[in-house]
């Protein structure tokens, strides 16, 4: 298994290239299905996520081209299976997605149920009571969710608790529902409204997205469209704290600062200048150390619970004691054990993390156990005296895009080793 190695201690200082927004383009790509046209799509970052993404489609029988900028044109004309496999689902949750799509054009689809993972139980049922609610008929059996119905008729959902994917299902399920659908209590996600605004290219006729009240109004079928993926707020709010926490001055390309607000309130609270022209973010720390700064995570516009990690590493090495509570998942604190063994000085006090800030950490080998949780480390790594050897980074390679040739081009000292040329080293050693 591949591991990343990071001697810290540098700052920071250059231009990244925000990539296409993972949370936004596994959702658009799965909105080929609505449509027998070709739906093209480009800014699709290069990452894991999305080949599994494809790998789905091209198990329903969605024809793909891709090009060499990562344009992606999906033909859902021939449809051969309604089947999403556990195989698929269990490396990737977002994959139940597809249940929408499929129920609303096909009137029949099978998705594993997802199970747990290592930031918590991760249930479903707010997507599927709002297939109930639009007439279909759900039943959990050998470990799949299995859904049927003729038409999807419009409905009132209302969602007790703020889903991102349950919102998308549920939103490009009604897009077909014969009817009005009313979607209350939604995310407010950007990845929500991209959503709607590619749904609506295709044909959808959808009011609201954005806001806690999403209408829409079902239509007999979807055409094609052209989309571009809307930039990644995390994978820029991630390069935001590695030149924070390296004493460091970074400029980040192809980003709408109106996607990370609050992460930019945060940053400035911490001690950052930074500065907003266009379509680029700068920051510069001009060799200070950061503040620690309070936070609290909860649906969007507050602070997204995946940029906590981040900000629990970055009050790590901070002047001064912050806290960070965790309010939408309740297990997301993995990485404060790795962080430990670094020399972090953290307590954990029910879903709250109390962070000393101290002088320094020191590398040691850590293990990945989620995406956030990863990159967390690697900020970690970048800071550590000595090296950090950091395993399992398969969770990164499923959400940053070419993240080891993004850091190397502004200064980090990172290299990734195969599994096999490091136990050689370690043998030598
Ligand atoms: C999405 C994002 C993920 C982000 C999360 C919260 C994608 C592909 N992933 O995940 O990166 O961390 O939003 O911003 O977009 N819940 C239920 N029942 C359900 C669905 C959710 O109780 O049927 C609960 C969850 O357990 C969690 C909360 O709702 O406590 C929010 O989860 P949700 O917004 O659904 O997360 P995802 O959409 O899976």
């Amino acid at each position: 298994m591949d591991k990343l190695l990071i001697t810290g201690g540098r700052p920071l200082a250059g231009d990244v290239r925000i990539s296409g927004a993972k949370n936004a383009a596994l959702p658009v790509l799965i909105a080929s299905l609505l449509t027998a046209d070709p739906l093209i799509i480009r800014n699709i970052p290069h990452l894991h996520d999305i080949t599994t993404t494809l790998e789905l489609l091209g198990e329903l029988g969605v024809r793909l081209e891709i090009d060499e900028k990562m344009s992606i044109t999906a033909d859902a004309g021939d449809i051969t299976r309604l089947r999403a496999p556990y195989d698929l689902v269990k490396t990737m949750r977002a994959s139940i997605l597809v249940l929408g799509p499929l129920l609303a054009r096909f009137g029949e689809a099978e998705v594993s149920l997802p199970g747990g993972c290592a930031i918590g139980s991760r249930p479903v049922n707010l997507h599927i009571k709002g297939f109930e609610a639009m007439g279909a008929e759900v039943v959990i059996e050998s470990g799949y969710i299995r859904a049927r119905c003729k038409r999807l008729r419009g409905a009132r959902i209302f969602m007790d608790t703020i889903s991102v994917t349950g919102t998308e299902n549920l939103m490009m399920a009604a897009a077909l529902a014969d009817g009005e659908t009313v979607i209350e209590n939604a995310a407010r996600e950007p990845e929500v409204v991209d959503l709607a605004t590619c749904l609506n290219a295709m044909g959808a006729k959808i009011h609201g997205a954005g806001t806690h009240l999403i209408t829409i109004q079902g239509v007999n079928r979807l055409h094609g469209a052209a989309h571009n993926v809307i930039p990644d707020r995390i994978e820029a709010g991630t390069y935001l704290v590695a030149a924070m926490v390296t004493s460091g001055a970074i400029k980040l390309h192809d980003i709408d600062s109106s996607l990370l607000e609050s992460v930019l309130d945060k940053l400035t609270e911490s001690g950052a200048d930074i500065k907003i022209e266009g379509r680029t973010i700068s920051l510069d720390m001009r060799g200070r150390r950061p503040r620690a700064v309070n936070i609290r995570t909860a649906p969007f516009p507050a602070f997204p619970t995946d940029m906590q990690a981040q900000f629990v590493m970055m009050n790590s090495i901070a002047e001064g004691v912050g806290t960070v509570t965790e309010t939408v998942f309740e297990n997301r604190f993995m990485h404060v054990h790795e962080l430990q063994r670094m020399g972090a000085d953290i307590d954990m006090e029910s879903n709250t993390a109390v962070v000393r800030g101290v002088d320094h950490l020191t590398g040691a080998p850590v293990m990945a156990t989620d995406l956030r949780a990863s990159a967390c480390l690697v900020l970690a790594g970048l800071v550590a005296r000595n090296e950090t050897i950091i395993d399992r980074i398969y969770h990164i390679d499923r959400g940053y895009d070419c993240i080891e040739e993004k850091l190397a081009q502004i200064g980090a000292q990172i290299r990734r080793v195969p599994g096999d040329q490091m136990e050689a080293r370690t043998a030598v050693a």
